[in-house]
């Protein structure tokens, strides 16, 4: 092959990254693939508009077509994001025989396997590494990497603005607020940060490790997700003082052939590793039935990290282009889904009441937890300066997801409980 040519739709962020990693890599790229790569037309939605990256204008266009149908491009870049339009143009490029590479979550969470199924008919590849954890080749390492093993937990810090907002507010006392417009400066935030703080983003980037990571057709309906916009620094504080570090989680977790999958504000005792992910970097910790603890850590969003994981897919296509194998990654989901009944959901619970303080309040409490199957592990009273309440703290031994649902129902009700100011997951053991 004389060159591969690339057409990219979206010159913003990854785009203009993409752009510079492929001319300040030509020579490393073009030794790996034994030809030059060209990018040859980009779609922008103003051509005129002054960029911060060197293109020669010709290569701008404000029609896909001229991308999408054009015979002269054979891989292209979908790097504009959103959903509808973006699916349409992938299920064009494929219909019309290019292979494609894309960052696009919200796309893949929602329309991946539909998408890889065209891809498949047409014998073009798409990959999509950068969706997931931007700079760290995590799709590539469950798929290639770990492809011997049978996975049985994924556990994310896979989404970079909720875990710089609790850093802050953990480590710094920062209020919720004013971190989150610092997230936004620095330009990891969505442009909407709802679906970051509602762990909506996060619940994206899970359905597509769940799905390859247990060959499972896993749908993004199927996440129960819970953000992080209730989190008070009275919870930040008392984890602390049990030992554990609140993370926004996505967890995917197989025991037999029954799966959960949840993304939510959940304890980590210090000692875990994902509890030393710092500020916006995320990490994915995946656990094998044959290899053990693994994890995978690095920078979940910018221009030049994600960048390179779209640049490795086009080199990851390029490959296979000169190998003819292009078209056949083993990738679709290979088991029927069962995902678990909350009666087969367990975890232990970290939880936080405000109770009226006066005589048979614990009692009543206690009995309650015990009708519901959930003993204390630990439990901690303090006063209030309201009068006459008092803040108890319960951290539980596992108890099931439904058991847990029902006592806290039963809480709210009870006339000794003011209310129930917080409740959240824990993974593992402070002690
Ligand atoms: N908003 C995302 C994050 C960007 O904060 O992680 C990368 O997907």
């Amino acid at each position: 092959m004389k060159e591969i040519r690339v057409g990219l739709l979206g010159l913003g962020t990854v785009g203009s990254g993409v752009v510079k990693i492929i001319t300040d890599h030509q020579d490393r790229l073009a030794h790996q693939i034994g030809c030059p790569v060209k990018v040859t037309k980009i779609l922008v939605q103003n051509v005129d508009k002054e960029r911060d990256v060197a293109i020669t204008p010709s290569l701008l266009t404000s029609d896909v077509y001229e991308i999408i149908n054009s015979e002269e491009i054979d891989i292209v870049i979908e790097v504009m994001g959103g959903v509808e339009s973006a699916r349409q143009y992938i299920l064009t490029a494929l219909q019309n025989g290019k292979h494609v590479v894309t960052a696009n979550k919200d796309l893949m969470a929602l329309y991946g396997t539909e998408l890889l199924s065209v891809a498949k008919d047409n014998q073009c590849d798409l990959f999509y590494e950068a969706s997931v954890a931007g700079g760290i080749p995590i799709l590539r390492s469950i798929v290639d990497g770990l492809s011997s093993d049978r996975i049985t937990k994924m556990m994310g810090i896979v989404n970079g603005t909720t875990n710089f907002i609790l850093t802050k507010m953990s480590n710094e006392g920062k209020a919720y607020e004013d971190v989150l417009k610092e997230a936004q400066e620095l330009g990891f935030a969505e442009a909407n940060p709802t679906s970051d703080v509602e762990g909506l983003d996060a619940a994206r980037k899970m359905t597509i490790l769940a799905t390859l990571g247990f060959s499972t057709n896993v749908e993004l309906s199927d996440v129960k997700v819970k953000g992080i916009t209730s989190i008070t620094e009275e919870d930040l504080a008392y984890s602390r003082d049990l030992g554990y570090t609140m993370k926004l989680i996505g967890l995917a977790k197989r025991d037999g052939e029954k799966l959960e999958v949840s993304v939510e504000p959940t304890l980590l005792p210090n000692k875990h590793p994902l509890a030393a992910v710092q500020n916006e970097f995320n990490a994915v910790y995946v656990y094998g039935e044959a290899v053990g603890e693994t994890m995978f850590y690095g920078p979940g969003a910018g221009s030049l990290p994600t960048a390179t994981a779209v640049v490795s897919d086009l080199v990851a296509v390029m490959k296979n282009m000169r190998l003819g194998v292009t078209g056949n990654s083993a990738v679709s989901p290979q088991y029927p889904k069962v995902l678990k009944e909350d009666s087969e959901v367990l975890a232990k619970y970290f939880l936080r009441l405000h109770v009226k303080d006066e005589v048979g309040v614990f009692a009543k409490i206690t009995s309650l937890f015990s009708e519901y199957g959930a003993s204390f592990e630990r439990i901690i009273q303090m006063p209030l300066e309201e009068k006459g309440a008092a803040e108890i703290v319960i951290v539980t031994h596992r108890a099931t997801l439904a058991n847990y649902q029902v006592l806290l129902q039963k809480l709210e009700e009870q006339d000794a409980v003011k209310c129930v100011k917080a409740s959240y997951r824990i993974e593992g053991d402070a002690k």
